[in-house]
This record gives structure tokens, C-alpha cells and sequence, in this order.
């Protein structure tokens, strides 16, 4: 199959292409470069540009008849910036996909996965979210993602479009061969908080919120391997019309997470336990719009797609500590 991968350029975009290079699938790239890397674009087929660009769209289409989806990823994703610039946010995130939903509808291109976010959900008192639970966006960035679900889910009713929206847990970790990884000079991160503090580059590592009501304290996540999830996609693009079909929708929600809860102590253990270091703590009260966290519900991911997680938590970190020593080689700083 032949897969145009908006934001392909970017962390999650450019592993993604690589799965799907490795299913037997060709990834066709579309990307500003607004904060994706070009080196990690590699050697794929890459138009450089927006996706409201409706005349580049239609090129691409020209020059690949034979697209069989597009994995919409393009996006601004940092929540504190989302607060200070919503403008940027309700634009490049809501009104360009805006766009170019409708132009993939006029295409006569019509499967579409977005990528949505588990930061949408509203706290359950057992953390566990299931993709009909109550949502409640906490951050301009967060609202973006559930506004583009919705016209999603509206357009797909009213036109040709099928989508489906896999809501990310939290990904870590790098591809099998270190090509692709976080790419921010200063990750801010738990997992590039906790390397820095390791290895002295900053005092401690700080829990922020103790007091929150999971088994510890601390607030709880489902971290996920990102070659696993690069997997779903994979998955996700193999089985689109058997999952449109199988559920008789036109647009889907499906959580891609492990299934597992863990708090911010739990991941402060596994991380000493993976790297050998000791990581200096201190705890402060949560920062404000800080969320207790969820982990997802995989019933349905494990149903439509035939996908679950294969690689553990601790394999996660090393593969994350192994990017954070190979990455200045790639990207040219630290
Ligand atoms: N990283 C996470 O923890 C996480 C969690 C949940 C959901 N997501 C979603 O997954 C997707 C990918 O996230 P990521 O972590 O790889 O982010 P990223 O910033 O690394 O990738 C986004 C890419 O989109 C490109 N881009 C942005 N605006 C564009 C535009 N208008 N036209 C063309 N290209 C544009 C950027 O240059 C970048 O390469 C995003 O939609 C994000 O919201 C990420």
C-alpha cells in the first residue's frame, strides 16, 4: 500500500514511516519542516510543504494515483505554547486539517487516521478510560485535537471520508535502529528530565504532585513503546475498511496504550533500574492544569486491529537512553 504521512518529518510521523516500510508499504512524506528534522526524513518521497497547501495536495495525488490512506500527523504539539499562542493553535491544527480533509474528500481520497491524544479524557475514579468516556480537554492543544475528532466524525457522515482516530497514550523510546527519537534540544519530557537529572545536568528530578489519589501519589500515565504504536498505524492502515465495516461507522476511536497504569514513581524505579543510575528526587505540588493521568482501555484496539503491545516498559526507557547517546550523531547537537 501507499500511505501519505502528514508530519512525517516529526518523531512519532518519521517511526511510523519506517514501520510501514518494513510491513511492505511505501510512506509518502508531507512536511513543513516547522519543527521536524529533515534528516529525518531520510531517503523517502518527501514533498516539503502545508498541509492547507490545496495545489501541493492535488500534486501529490497527481504524481501517486495509488495513495490508499493518508496518516494525518501534522501538527503543533506543545501544551504550554498552545496557552500563551492559541491563534497558532486553532489555525495550523484545526483550520489547515480543516482543509485538508476536504481536500482529500475532493481527491477522491477518503480513509484518513488521525492522530488524536489520551490528554483529552476527564480523570475516572480508577484511571482506566475507555474510548466512550467523558472527555475534557485541558489545554488549548488538547481542545484542538477533540474540535478536529468532531469535524472528523461530522464530515465523515456527510461525504465519502471514513476516519479513524487513534488516541495516543504516552509515547517513548526510538525506533530499533536509532534513526528517529525526540528531537527537542531541551526536552522537557519526564523521561529527558529524568536523564538529566542522572547524569548531573540538573539537581533533581522533580515529582510534581504527591498527593494525587493513584496507589502512591503521583500521577499515573500508560507509556508506550512508539515502535509499538508505530505498529498500530501499520495495522490501523491494513485493516481500515474490515474496522469501518466491523463497527458500521464511518469514523472511529480507538486507544492505542499498553492497558497499563504507571505513576511517576514507578517510572522513576524502572528508569534506575534500565540506565543503573540513581536519580536525586524532590517533590513539589502539581504545576497548574497538571492531570492525574489515565491509562487506556485496549479492548478495542485489541479487537479491531488485531494489535497489542510486544515491548515492555523497561525496553522502552533503554531504547529511549540509547537515542539520547546516539541522537547528536543524527541531529548534530546534544
Ligand atoms: N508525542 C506525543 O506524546 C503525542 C501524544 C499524543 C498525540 N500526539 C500527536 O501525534 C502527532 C505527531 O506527534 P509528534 O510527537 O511526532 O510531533 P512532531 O512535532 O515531532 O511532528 C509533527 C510534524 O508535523 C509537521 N508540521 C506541523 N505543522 C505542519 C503543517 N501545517 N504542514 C505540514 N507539516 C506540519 C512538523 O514539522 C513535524 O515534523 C501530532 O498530531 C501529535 O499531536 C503526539
Amino acid at each position: 500500500m501507499k500511505v501519505l504521512v502528514t508530519g512525517g518529518a516529526g518523531y512519532i510521523g518519521s517511526i511510523t514511516a519506517k514501520a510501514l516500510e518494513e510491513a511492505g508499504h511505501t510512506p509518502v512524506i508531507l512536511d513543513s519542516l516547522l519543527t521536524g528534522p529533515q534528516v529525518f526524513v531520510r531517503d523517502r518521497i518527501f514533498y516539503e510543504g502545508d498541509i492547507a497547501d490545496r495545489d501541493l495536495l492535488a500534486q501529490v495525488v497527481a504524481d501517486h494515483p495509488d495513495l490508499d490512506a493518508t496518516i494525518h500527523m501534522a501538527a503543533r504539539i506543545v501544551v504550554p505554547e498552545s496557552v500563551e499562542q492559541p491563534y497558532l493553535y486553532y489555525k495550523d491544527n484545526v483550520a489547515k486539517s480543516l482543509e485538508l480533509f476536504d481536500q482529500l474528500d475532493k481527491l477522491g481520497k477518503p480513509r484518513v487516521l488521525f492522530s488524536s491524544s489520551a490528554s483529552l479524557y476527564a480523570t475516572t475514579p480508577d484511571f482506566e478510560v475507555r474510548e466512550g468516556d467523558p472527555l475534557e480537554p485541558n489545554s488549548p492543544y488538547a481542545r484542538t485535537k477533540r474540535m478536529m475528532e468532531e469535524v472528523l466524525q461530522d464530515m465523515a457522515a456527510a461525504t465519502d471520508l471514513r476516519g479513524i482516530v487513534l488516541r495516543y497514550f504516552n509515547p517513548i523510546g526510538s525506533d530499533p535502529d536509532l534513526e528517529s527519537g525526540i528531537y527537542a534540544k531541551e526536552p522537557s519530557h519526564v523521561l529527558g528530565q529524568l536523564v538529566m537529572a542522572a547524569r548531573g545536568q540538573k539537581d533533581s528530578f522533580t515529582i510534581t504532585g504527591t498527593d494525587h489519589p493513584t496507589r502512591d501519589g503521583t500521577g499515573i500515565r500508560d507509556y508506550i513503546h512508539v515502535w509499538d504504536l508505530a505498529r498500530a498505524h501499520v495495522r490501523a492502515v491494513e485493516k481500515f475498511d474490515e474496522v469501518i465495516d466491523a463497527t458500521g461507522e464511518s469514523s472511529v476511536v480507538i486507544n492505542i496504550g499498553t492497558g497499563s497504569g504507571v505513576t511517576v514513581r514507578e517510572l522513576v524505579a524502572a528508569f534506575e533500574r534500565v540506565s543503573g543510575a540513581t536519580v536525586p528526587l524532590s517533590e513539589a505540588p502539581p504545576r497548574p492544569g497538571d492531570a492525574v493521568g489515565a491509562f487506556a482501555n485496549v479492548d478495542r484496539s485489541h479487537a479491531l486491529l488485531d494489535w497489542q503491545t510486544e515491548l515492555s516498559l523497561d525496553e522502552a526507557i533503554a531504547s529511549a537512553l540509547a537515542w539520547g547517546e546516539k541522537r547528536q550523531e543524527i541531529l548534530g547537537y546534544e
